[in-house]
């Protein structure tokens, strides 16, 4: 997460709704517009199935109290506009409670093609439709309730297991590899270069392996980490992952391949 924005959150009225301008839809729209024939070739199944079960508007932002009347019913998880940045421990809280955090700003036009920080884009259409499957959903509840149980100083630690899977994760579809994570889902960019380009390093997924190696989210992710199913989540999240990050604490954090480290988390 960056821990700076020039963004302000909008403000959710007395009817839990947030009062988005024209220009605001118009962004939401172009976005969804440009992105969805490459989430259609490129995102994997489940979360393309999520994004059947949602149904978002295409022309509009979407209301987060609209989008968690589904989520409710589906997997009992819900979507609460938060101030656009938040601390990790209020993170963690909140997955921990099946309630998904959502920057409610929307990005302007300078930033249509990247934005550092989620905006609503992102934490709508980027999270919500793995959060319509119970695999995702048990799994964001889970990495929640270890970050409850963790020392501050292993945040960024368990963050890693999050960001390689949820955020940034790959996974093996038939003879292809699909894009799984959110940010990829809603990065106009790197949805195509994390599955297509040569340059790319591709590790299979492994939990110790994922938790030492560093990542900077200002850049395109130069390593992903690729399942080979969904119930490879599912044991990791059976793990005991707080011995995890100690054992991953006590074999060090790997050596960047990024050329410099300017923002690790
Ligand atoms: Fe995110």
């Amino acid at each position: 997460m960056p821990k700076k924005t020039n963004y302000t959150a909008k403000k959710v009225d007395g009817h839990g709704r947030v009062n988005y301008t024209k220009d605001d839809d118009c962004v939401w729209r172009d976005l969804v517009a440009q992105q969805q024939p490459n989430v259609n070739k490129y995102a994997a199944d489940p979360y393309l199935l999520g994004q059947a079960k949602l149904n978002l508007p295409a022309d509009r932002v979407p209301q987060c109290i609209d989008v968690s009347k589904k989520l409710l019913a589906l997997t009992g998880w819900k979507v609460e506009p938060v101030p656009a940045l938040i601390g990790f421990s209020k993170f963690f809280r909140m997955l921990s409670e099946r309630t998904f955090p959502a920057a409610s700003f929307i990005r302007s036009r300078e930033d249509f093609n990247y934005i550092e920080e989620p905006d609503i884009f992102h934490e709508i259409y980027g999270h919500t439709p793995l959060l319509t499957d119970e695999r995702f959903a048990r799994f964001s509840q889970v990495i929640g309730q270890v970050g409850q149980k963790c020392d501050k100083a292993d945040y960024s630690w368990l963050i890693r297991l999050y960001w390689f899977t949820i955020e940034f994760g790959l996974i093996r579809q038939g003879s292809k590899i699909k894009a799984l994570g959110s940010g990829l889902a809603s990065s106009p960019t790197e949805l195509v270069y994390s599955v297509s380009d040569n340059s790319v390093i591709r590790k299979p997924f492994e939990v110790i392996d994922i938790l030492r190696t560093p990542y900077r989210i200002d850049i395109h992710q130069p390593i992903y980490f690729v399942l080979e199913n969904v119930d490879q989540l599912i044991e990791a999240s059976k793990r005991n992952l707080l011995s995890d990050i100690k054992t991953a604490q006590t074999m060090g954090l790997h050596t960047p391949v990024y050329a410099e480290q300017k923002k690790e988390l």
